[in-house]
């Protein structure tokens, strides 16, 4: 038996139960065997879930780069580590070997350290899906200073609130970005930022769409001649397991966003080791995450889990609808990719289009197919399994979060027969628990409630950067003793698990988590609106879409509606970015609320869906007869 590489059902079963019945011999076997230390560690776990405070291979001494670069020197040097698909599919691809890969982040490391980086200075990293993202996130990781990458379609005051959030020193950007046939302006948006940020001391800018962009003297510099200009080696800092590694962002429910805290250790082997067997990774392998290093699936399984397996990653700077709907199917036909990880949003917008561009291409390539971010409806799960994996691809419907750092629940294919829509199994070492309201553990299959985890993963985010309270809050005292994750899930009648969605204010719009009071905040501020809710509703494509309900003040009464529209959207975008824009607004006379003020939005969003048989109790309501009108000018 084979801890590391899971072959068959029976294996799985064996795995999952040592690594429940002894898991700190289970994962200090797979650390042992499979990666490189400067120093043991001195325990291999010491957890406390009502502080919270975790501690994973506490007193081991490593660097990531080293597990994910120089150690495949020897054996992969001129292997493809990264294969970069440019947006313009004539462009030409670029296979960057880990030797050159490893030769290009130590180069780019020095420029950090040149430039007055050290350990535990935080760089916030704002790049479309460049080659030099991927550089910039190890370089960071090389010299121990902590990334905070923000995906590059967020606006300008998003940027700013992160950039302060964890006081980075230096923002890493280039002149604009390609998107299908747009460009983008990245480099504006950073000086629009940077007028709110007084700790970051320089910028540096990497050149993509060579446009004329303003270059602050001082504190911009370009990339590419420092680059030339650095050494071309760089040693390893000596990190410590517990070190941070990274800080991502993601939406809560309430206030500003999360600075999730990933450390070094835990992270680096929870990756790979995900990684290697949710995609039965093998050394010929050219495995393709389509999804972009701003989230952490791009994070996880584009750089971190497949450079520690020594994999070919493909990082695709385009879109799937540029030049036209068969592109991703192109790229798979032209790099022979074998396994697929995409989010059923794409799935969804593609099968919308003529199955001739899907037919068109050879997809024999494919062995595994993955999906990420959101529930995968039925309808979508079939046409990705009959068009696209032929019906001999296993399909991997990965459940985790920002927060878990890897996947946490997934099929592991060719060994857990897979059921469609359903996550399945836990991986090993993960230990889920279904919950009721009164915080007692569900018993038994056929049951459905809150998805909490009771035992500690490697990967688990150790803290919200600069307000554990928080972290402690949000996600360790609905149920005390336990990780709550803010999903719903049932577990069927032999244990299979399926998600079902949030349970809180977050909604996943084409599988972006967005917070409602962020969006509300956003749209209060335009001098029209008095107040606002927004909930989601489902959305064919998107999985969910967002409604907004606005009431509007005396000034904004005669205004008219569709520009009104307009122009609330615009606040969206400018505070945000374009991904939490309303589909539908509508302007109401008040929102039903409780008697002591709270907004219900259990009503709006049977409303926003247009469930309204079903509304439930209204007569508890401070205004219940807002609730007719409401529903009379439906949109
Ligand atoms: C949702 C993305 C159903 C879930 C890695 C979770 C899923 C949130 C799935 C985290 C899935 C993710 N099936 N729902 N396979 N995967 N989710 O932080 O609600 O961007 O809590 O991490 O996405 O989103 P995040």
């Amino acid at each position: 038996m084979s801890n590391y590489h899971i072959k068959h059902l029976e294996e799985y079963f064996q795995v999952y139960r040592k690594s429940v019945q002894d898991p700190k011999r289970f994962w200090e076997e797979i650390a042992e065997e499979h990666f490189v230390w400067k120093k043991k560690w001195n325990e291999v776990l010491s957890w406390d879930f009502e502080k919270p405070e975790i501690k994973w291979f506490d007193g081991a001494q490593l660097n990531i780069t080293e597990n994910c670069l120089d150690r495949h020197l020897p054996s992969r040097g001129n292997k493809t580590a990264i294969l970069f698909e440019p947006n313009d599919p004539s462009g030409g691809a670029q296979h960057i070997t880990y030797r050159e890969l490893h030769e290009r982040v130590c180069r780019f490391a020095n420029v950090l350290k040149n430039q007055g980086i050290g350990k535990g200075d935080r760089v916030c990293i704002y790049l479309p899906m460049i080659p030099e993202l991927a550089f910039s996130l190890l370089a960071c990781a090389r010299i121990g200073a902590i990334h905070s990458v923000v995906f590059a379609g967020f606006s300008a005051t998003a940027l700013s609130t992160r950039i302060n959030d964890c006081d980075a020193k230096m923002v890493i950007t280039s002149d604009g970005s390609y998107r299908g046939a747009k460009t983008i302006d990245l480099k504006g948006i950073v000086d629009e930022a940077l007028q709110d940020c007084p700790g970051v001391q320089s910028v540096l800018v990497a050149k993509r769409i060579n446009t004329d962009i303003h270059m602050e003297a001082g504190r911009d510099h370009w990339l590419q001649p420092l680059l030339e200009e650095a050494y071309a080696d760089c040693a390893a800092e000596i990190m410590e397991a517990e070190d941070p590694l990274f800080i991502l962002y993601t939406s809560g429910s309430t206030g500003k966003p999360k600075g999730m805290l990933h450390t070094t250790a835990g992270y680096m082997i929870y990756t790979a080791y995900t990684f290697k067997n949710v995609f039965q990774y093998r050394e010929e392998d050219i495995y393709w995450c389509s999804a972009d290093i701003g989230w952490i699936t791009g994070h996880s399984y584009i750089v971190y889990g497949p450079l520690a397996n020594g994999a070919t990653t493909v990082m695709f700077e385009g879109v799937p609808s540029y030049p036209d709907f068969g592109r991703f199917w192109e790229v798979v036909e032209k790099h022979k990719v074998t396994q697929f990880y995409t989010a059923p949003t794409a799935i969804r917008a593609l099968a919308k289009e003529s199955l001739d561009l899907v037919e068109r291409h050879d997809l024999s390539s494919l062995k595994i197919l993955g999906t990420v971010g959101e529930p995968i409806n039925e309808e979508a799960w079939h046409w990705y399994n009959d068009h696209i994996g032929n019906k001999q691809c296993p399909i991997v419907d990965t459940w985790w979060q920002t927060e878990t750092g890897g996947m946490l629940i997934s099929p592991i294919p060719f060994s857990t027969p897979t059921k469609p829509t359903y996550a399945t199994l836990p991986l090993p070492g993960v230990q889920p628990v279904l919950m009721d309201e009164h915080g007692k553990i569900l018993k038994g299959n056929q049951t459905d409630g809150r998805l909490c985890i009771q035992f500690p993963w490697p990967s688990i985010a150790r803290t919200i950067w600069g307000n554990h309270q928080r972290y402690k809050e949000t996600y360790f005292s609905a149920f005390p003793g336990m990780y709550f994750t803010g999903d719903g899930a049932l577990r069927d009648e032999v244990g299979y698990y399926r998600i079902t969605g949030r349970v809180d204010d977050v909604i996943i719009v084409s599988g972006h988590n967005l917070g409602t009071a962020p969006i509300e905040d956003a749209i209060n501020e335009h001098p029209a609106v008095a107040e606002s809710a927004i909930v989601g509703f489902p959305h064919d494509i998107k999985g969910n879409a967002l409604y907004g309900f606005v009431i509007l003040k005396e000034n904004g009464e005669d205004r008219d509606r569709d520009n009104l529209k307009k122009e609330i959207n615009q606040m969206i975008t400018d505070h945000i970015g374009p991904i939490a824009k309303l589909d539908k607004i509508q302007f109401v006379p008040g929102l039903p609320k409780t008697r002591s003020g709270k907004i219900m939005r259990r009503i709006l969003r049977k409303i926003a869906s247009n469930e309204l048989g079903n509304l439930g109790d209204t007569s508890t309501l401070l205004n219940p007869e807002v609730v007719d009108q409401i529903i009379e000018e439906r949109q």
